[in-house]
């Protein structure tokens, strides 16, 4: 198979971790005979730079035509005083909207191998596995109005929170499509009892759930869901809720599991599948080498699995993260006080001569 990938390294660790992402899948692609075509264009900071654009045309044009996107991180905070369309993340978010990348696939799953690095005991956390389902084009991250006005001092800021029925539908379908792949229980999270949006979304989400019997469907406020992915993590299975939602639980879900640096994504349901780590850009580690390469390895998994249907290469991954973190190696992140980390690079490494050996 012919796997035609744009790369959109980005800012911060962005580039690093996506190096070794890379490394890995074109070990895949040798193992398994297929070939990898790559181009690499500027998103971001990076793409603010060079262009003054965070999504220029000929990177949003390298990702429509391309089978699958693959991204780093976006965000540095030289650009925290420009203003929202000039930010690195408003190419984040314009890339999303113009692949139509509408549900956001975040897992959380506890490695067995890093019971240390949880903050959370052992007993809690242990057979964690859990599939956030983040809708990922509507709400407060695109509603309009938006706007700040007025006089400094007297200002006034304004978000608008907004879904349409028929968005509600097909990220509920996306949940409940993969719930009955999975342990068959959605928990729809929202904050119906303030929220008019969320009285609309829980409406529409008990509406679909009437055509998978066969799910066990639950209604969360997210205030409470948040307190119970601490408490009981291993009672959930598919959570699904709306975008800013899923931007803060997934970022917790991330802690629970031992480190945000090893949570993946996949953003699909429109033209072109977009992966990439939950982390961020996190700048005050760039460039020293020292990221965690994983969110970004098991992204190109995910990339494997539902861009291409190549399910034996996505769990061949999967495996090889999991054969390494049981052999002990660890980046910074997850090292506790008395193991000793290696590099980015390293891991990286590790990962694809574990792929071969696979
Ligand atoms: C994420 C990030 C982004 C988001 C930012 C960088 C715009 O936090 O992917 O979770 O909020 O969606
Ligand atoms: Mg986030």
């Amino acid at each position: 198979m012919i796997l035609n990938l744009t790369v959109l390294p980005g800012d911060g660790i962005g580039p690093e971790v996506t190096d070794e992402a890379v490394l890995v899948l074109q070990a895949v692609a040798t193992r398994f005979g297929h070939e990898l075509r790559l181009q690499s264009k500027l998103i971001g900071g990076a793409a603010l730079k060079a262009t003054n654009d965070p999504l220029p045309g000929d990177t949003a044009q390298a990702c429509l035509s391309s089978s699958a996107v693959l991204l780093g991180a976006v965000g540095s905070p030289e650009f925290d005083k420009n203003p929202g369309h000039l930010r690195p993340e408003a190419g984040l978010l314009r890339v999303r909207r113009e692949l139509g990348a509408y549900a956001n696939l975040r897992p959380a799953t506890f490695f067995s191998a890093l019971e240390d690095s949880s903050p959370l005991r052992p007993e809690l956390v242990r057979g964690t596995d859990i599939m956030i389902v983040r809708e990922l084009l509507g709400g407060a991250y695109f509603g309009q109005p938006r706007s700040i006005e007025g006089e400094a001092g007297s200002r006034v800021a304004v978000n608008t929170m907004c879904y349409a029925e028929h968005e509600v539908e097909r990220i509920a379908q996306v949940a409940f499509d993969l719930a009955m792949k999975r342990k068959k229980k959605v928990l729809s999270v929202d904050k119906a009892n303030v929220l008019e949006c969320s009285r609309l979304w829980r409406d529409v989400v008990t509406r679909i759930g009437t055509d998978y019997p066969a799910v066990k469907l639950g209604h969360q406020y997210v205030d409470s869901a948040a307190m119970l992915l601490v408490q009981r993590p291993t009672d959930f299975d598919v959570i699904l809720t709306e975008n800013m939602f899923g931007d803060i639980l997934s970022d917790q879900a991330g802690g629970v599991v031992g480190s945000l640096g090893l949570l993946a994504s996949a953003s699909i349901g429109g033209k072109v599948g977009l992966y990439e780590p939950v982390h961020g850009s996190a700048p005050d580690i760039a460039g020293k080498g020292i990221a965690n390469p994983l969110g970004a390895i098991l992204s190109a998994a995910m990339l494997l699995r539902h861009s291409f249907g190549l399910e034996t290469e996505a769990a061949t991954v999967e495996r090889a993260v999991s054969s390494v973190l049981d052999a002990g190696a660890r980046t910074a992140d997850l090292a506790g006080k008395s193991q000793a980390s290696i590099s980015t690079a390293e891991m990286g490494s590790r990962v694809v001569k574990s792929v071969k050996r696979m």
